[in-house]
């Protein structure tokens, strides 16, 4: 008999398990990726709660003392990937990267614990998450939003996921190359160079992790040295629809004192999400704190802020324009524009489809009670892993997958959409 889907997300996520920790795909990506893992953990829990709750567990216990929870947890050596330990040099036992990645403990902790047949593990495995997370949306606002703003910046293209969007270009202008380590890429031996980021992209990436590592890793010092501060709307988004799950799970759990200070965290959140809104674009857009201005690009950024308990109007309009981006790619939701100068549907963030990004999004909208758009990303996106299996991501016009093989959080979130309805805010 054929095998399922939800069959075969399973035979892959096994397949990439490492005991205590699942990889995104072997060989490409051979340790531990933050919101890889939390969005894995989904999709374990549909074979094995324990596990799944291991999953977060193991991500969380390589916090960092002052909060910040790394992108990457190096806990193996393999030469195949670059830049690995000994380019961050952050002096952790367990060596890790120095940044950080989209926050999404909360929204998968919420959902393991509202979800778990086993009340009672899951009860003490909430339980023991909770401040762990709250110490890391803490970290967040007081090392990333420090005049109070209500919104975070990122400081390297790394920690928003999307390493090579069209919004990174102009502020990648001012990132300067001088200085930058001799290095050899090592995911071109893994993937295919016309899916990647560019030579001039990573010379970017590692400027910044050699002056990240001048400053000591040093996060009170980090957010004012970097030449790239970019507030995502996406980033934030999930930052505020994580702290407000915090909130309600804090609630169950009769944690009070946490509860309060998510729920404020996330509605200071919600009313300056507002300023990112734009007319002309009819989505939020990315905003450049450096010089003090909108990054005029409509990215996927500014759909994924649907996550977010967001004001009605704002994810209806969200909704109004996926279907309009529909129009000119076959399969939703793109990257990038297919109609833009910069759209590149196999490089990476220029315009590929993403399986985790479209969860993200059709979650939002369908709490949002946009559910005629939130069905039509999920059958989209179960279209493309019928026709093209389960890839990195997708060419948003043709299909073809690309990137890496076999991956993890695309079987997790098939599983995700095959099998739970549960969505609330
Ligand atoms: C990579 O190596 O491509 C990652 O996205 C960095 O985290």
């Amino acid at each position: 008999m054929a095998q399922t889907l939800v069959e075969h997300a399973v035979d892959i996520i096994r397949s990439n398990d490492q005991g205590a920790y699942t990889v995104p795909t072997h060989g490409l990506y051979p340790f531990q990726w933050n919101w890889d893992s939390a969005l894995t953990a989904l999709g374990i829990a549909f074979y094995d709660e324990e596990r799944a709750w291991v999953e977060l567990t193991t991500l969380m216990n390589h916090q960092w003392d002052d909060g910040m929870v790394p992108h990457i947890v190096f806990h193996k050596e393999d030469e195949g990937y670059f830049p690995g330990p000994d380019v961050w040099q952050t002096k952790r036992k367990t060596p890790t990267s120095g940044i950080s990645q989209p926050p999404v403990a909360g929204f998968a902790a919420r959902k393991l614990f509202e979800r778990a047949k086993d009340k009672t593990r899951g009860t003490a495995q909430a339980r023991a998450m909770l401040p762990k997370i709250d110490a890391w949306h803490d970290w967040f606002y007081r090392c990333r939003d420090p005049e109070g703003t209500g919104l975070v910046a990122l400081i390297h293209p790394w920690e928003s996921g999307r390493d090579n969007s069209v919004d990174w270009d102009a502020a990648f202008q001012r990132v300067p190359t001088d200085g930058v380590m001799p290095f050899q890429r090592r995911d071109l031996q893994h993937a295919d160079a016309s899916h990647r980021p560019t030579q001039a992209q990573y010379e970017r990436y590692i400027y910044l992790v050699q002056l990240f590592r001048s400053l000591g890793w040093d996060n009170a010092k980090l957010h004012a040295a970097s030449p790239f501060q970019i507030v995502d709307p996406g980033f934030n988004a999930i930052l505020i629809r994580s702290c407000s799950d915090l909130a309600k799970l804090a609630d169950d759990l009769g944690e009070p004192e946490i509860a309060a200070r998510n729920r404020a965290r996330a509605e200071k959140g919600v009313a300056a999400m507002e300023t990112l809104w734009s007319d002309a674009h009819n989505q939020y857009l990315c905003y450049d704190r450096k010089v003090d201005q909108p990054v005029d690009n409509p990215s996927i950024a500014g759909l994924l802020a649907a996550v977010a308990p967001i004001p009605p109007n704002r994810a209806k309009e969200i909704g109004e324009r996926i279907l309009e981006l529909g129009e000119s790619c076959r399969y939703l939701v793109p990257s990038q524009p297919a109609t833009s100068p910069h759209f590149d549907g196999k490089r990476y963030w220029r315009g590929p489809v993403w399986l985790i990004v479209n969860y993200l999004i059709s979650d939002g909208l369908k709490c949002a009670g946009e559910d005629g758009v939130a069905q039509r990303i999920i059958s989209d996106s179960l279209e493309l892993i019928s026709n093209s299996g389960f890839a990195e991501y997708y060419h948003p016009i043709s299909g073809e997958p690309c990137g890496g093989k076999s991956f993890t959080w695309t079987a997790a979130m098939v599983i995700e959409f095959m099998t739970q309805s549960d969505t609330q805010k």
